[in-house]
């Protein structure tokens, strides 16, 4: 086939797909683009042929995921992928770098597809799970609290198989409250919650009253938790709710995953115009093979080591959300048999929460 004929109908494939697509130079020209990206950006025409992207897209992170993926130029395979809103409709954007025979990088290519169907069932789904959470956590809190006192013998005595019996029921709907908890907790974040509700954080105080609600799961392992904070912590601004679900998973799993007699020691201080966080524990570890996986929802690491502690996974998700939505990085060092370092940093003073998920 002559290339000018092949050229028009290779146009014509790309134009006929159903996603959008934008390809840049190296400099961050563009170089190609079809229909369906002309819509969804609002470009007029082939006016943006030859320009910088800068120049003929308003969305600012999906411009800096472009000229990130560029600038970076990272040697091992990369693809950035991210929601954006536009206007009424919402694209997920995958964004990757391309690269010659000799693996030099030449541009990137951006492709745009539209969920905002599937975001929409989402929703629903997400509001009937938080709907039926919450209709689930008064009833299932009040069964705990009148278990603890029928364990107590307040209202008399139980004998030694009641009591037994009567802790496992308390056990596993304390399994429950926590998993609840868990949804609760996702589901705000994931609804958008802490956007709606950003104050100026005084963490140091909120490390204080976490440490004090969880010491008690320290002392009944018999597990050492040490805090330190140091003075005159920088103020960031955030969620509340979120920061402390942040601290409470992070220090819990520290508890959780160390045998008794262990140690759990939580450090707060100032890194660079952000405020650290360190929560250390002489606990089972995480492989390495295991860190990019245990960020994700329901994941849990499978072993002879973990298979007696219960949890549903969904701790360090929430960590690494509310993490995302304060602009902040975490980072996990650990050893198998020795012990793991989380390290959390939440930039101080920042003006606005990261809005797409
Ligand atoms: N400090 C730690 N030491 C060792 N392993 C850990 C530690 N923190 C997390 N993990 C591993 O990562 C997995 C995921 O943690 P995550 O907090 O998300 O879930 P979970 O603790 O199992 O359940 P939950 O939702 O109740 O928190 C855990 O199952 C565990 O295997
Ligand atoms: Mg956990």
């Amino acid at each position: 086939m002559p290339y000018r004929a092949m050229r028009e109908s290779l146009n014509a494939v790309v134009d006929s797909l159903s996603d959008g697509i934008l390809v840049t130079d190296k400099q961050g020209n563009i170089i190609l683009y079809n229909r369906k990206a002309e819509a969804f950006l609002g470009i007029q025409g082939k006016a943006a042929l030859g320009q910088p992207v800068q120049n003929h897209i308003g969305n600012s992170v999906l411009v800096s995921l472009i000229t990130n993926t560029l600038a970076l130029d990272l040697p091992y395979h990369t693809e950035e992928v991210c929601l954006i809103d536009l206007s009424d409709i919402r694209l997920r954007v995958h964004v990757n770098p391309v690269r010659n025979e000799d693996g030099l990088l030449i541009g990137s290519v951006t492709l745009l597809h539209d969920v905002s169907r599937l975001s929409a069932i989402d929703n629903i789904k997400a509001n009937f799970l938080s709907m039926v959470s919450h209709q689930l956590k008064s009833p299932l809190s009040s069964t705990l609290l009148q278990t603890s006192i029928l364990l107590d013998g307040i209202v008399g005595e139980l004998n030694d198989k009641q009591m037994d019996l009567l802790q496992k029921v308390k056990n596993r709907i304390k399994g429950m409250v926590d998993l609840i908890r868990d949804i609760l907790d996702v589901c705000f974040i994931e609804e958008g919650g802490y956007l709606k509700q950003i104050e100026h954080l005084d963490v140091a105080e909120i490390l204080k009253r976490t440490v004090e609600l969880i010491q008690p799961q320290a002392q009944d392992k018999n597990i050492a938790l040490h805090v330190k904070i140091d003075d005159n912590l920088p103020v960031i601004s955030g969620n509340r709710s979120s920061v402390e679900a942040l601290f409470i998973n992070l220090i819990s799993n520290a508890i959780k995953y160390t045998p008794p007699g262990g140690k759990v020691n939580v450090e707060m201080g100032e890194n660079a115009q952000n405020v650290q966080l360190e929560v250390t524990d002489t606990g089972i570890g995480v492989e390495d093979v295991d860190f990019p996986r245990i960020f994700d929802k329901f994941y849990r690491v499978r072993s002879d080591l973990t298979k007696n502690i219960s949890g549903t996974g969904l701790g360090l998700s929430i960590v690494k959300s509310v993490v995302d939505a304060h602009y902040g990085t975490i980072n996990i060092e650990s050893k198998v048999g020795v012990g793991t370092i989380f390290t959390v940093l939440l930039p101080a003073k920042i003006e606005a929460l990261r809005g797409n998920k």
